[in-house]
Parts: C-alpha cells; structure tokens; sequence
C-alpha cells in the first residue's frame, strides 16, 4: 500500500485494544445501560468492533461533524451535517471518536451534547495525537497514544479513502487524494 510511509499500529494489536477497551466498559457500566455516541464517518470501524466487545446494555447512534475536506489540518469550524436519532437526556453517554488532533471538534461535541442532560457523558477516542492544545481535554478511554503524524486506515480517512485499511499507517508524503 503505497499511501502509506509506515505501519503504526497493527491489525493484531488493534484487536488486543479495542478488547481491552470493550472489557473496561464492560466493567464501568455493568448492570447499567450505555449509548455509544459514534462520531461520523471516521469512527465507524472501531465501533463496530467495539460494541461486539462490550458485555453489557449498548445501543448506539450517530453524529456526523465536518472533516478535515481535503486538507490534513483543522479548520477549526465544526458544522453538524447529521444529529442524534435519538434523546440522551437521563442517559449514560460514551462519543465515540476515531482521534483527537486539535481537541476542537471533541470540545464542541462534548458542549452540546452536556447541555442535553445525559445523566453521564464520558468520552472514548481510538487515537489520541501527541501534541500541545490549547485547553486541556477530558478523555476517559484511549485506544492508542500516537505521535503527531497524519494517519489513515480503520475508519481514518485522508480526503475520503483509505478508511478499509485494517491497521493504521502514516500517511506518505507522496499520496494524493484518491480521486484526482
Ligand atoms: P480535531 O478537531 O483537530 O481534534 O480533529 C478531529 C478530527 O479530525 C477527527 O475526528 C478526524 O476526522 C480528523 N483527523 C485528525 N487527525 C487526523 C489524522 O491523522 N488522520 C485522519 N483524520 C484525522
Ligand atoms: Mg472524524
């Protein structure tokens, strides 16, 4: 796969992770009943995989955000394309997120979601990029800590392609976007 300079994270470790991470859940909410809140489109892999990993009552539903288009940088403008189905006032809330760069769109998310009256709103991120913010951020699960790259693959996109990736690489300097 030439898009990609370097493999991060393998298929393997990814699945040791997410299981690890749908236990923890597992353990956090058990006899309780939880809404897995995926953020559109980019996490749509990892939740899949981590709803089949979490042994207790979860539903889920979704949310779709603006992305980054074209460009490997944050606009810092976040636009709602898709809301919620569903009401989560009185509700146990995890957002379900593909990975933090900037924080932006987590903080946006997280502030209109609070002011739904969720009875709890936690947050669970696959990836979490190391770098300075702004201000700090609240994250209660994490898949992977990585460094501060662009990456593609298990639901991570660049310019709309490469989310069927199995394992997460670093995006090569050379790629374009698939469709030019
Ligand atoms: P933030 O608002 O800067 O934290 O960016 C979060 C969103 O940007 C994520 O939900 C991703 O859709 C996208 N994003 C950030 N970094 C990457 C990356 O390395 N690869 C692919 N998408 C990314
Ligand atoms: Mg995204």
């Amino acid at each position: 796969m030439e898009a990609v300079s370097r493999v991060l994270i393998g298929e393997d470790e990814i699945r040791a992770r997410v299981g690890e991470l749908g236990a923890q859940i597992t353990r956090d909410y058990a006899g309780k009943s939880v809404i897995l809140v995926g953020i559109l489109r980019g996490a749509v892999v990892f939740l899949a995989d981590l709803i089949r990993a979490i042994d207790t009552t979860v539903m889920i539903d979704f949310i779709a955000v603006s992305s980054y288009g074209k460009s490997t940088k944050s606009s810092g403008v976040v636009r709602i394309f898709k809301d919620l189905n569903e009401s989560i006032e009185g509700e146990n809330v995890i957002i379900v997120e593909d990975i933090i760069d900037s924080g932006l769109t987590l903080a946006y998310l997280v502030d209109l979601l609070q002011r739904r009256n969720p009875a709890e709103l936690k947050v669970c991120s696959f990836l979490l990029k190391e770098r300075e913010r702004d201000h700090e951020l609240s994250i209660d699960y994490v898949g992977f800590t990585i460094p501060d790259e662009f990456v593609i693959g298990y639901g991570l996109d660049y310019a709309g392609a490469y989310r069927n990736l199995p394992f997460v690489g670093v995006l090569a300097e050379s790629a374009q976007p698939a469709d030019e």
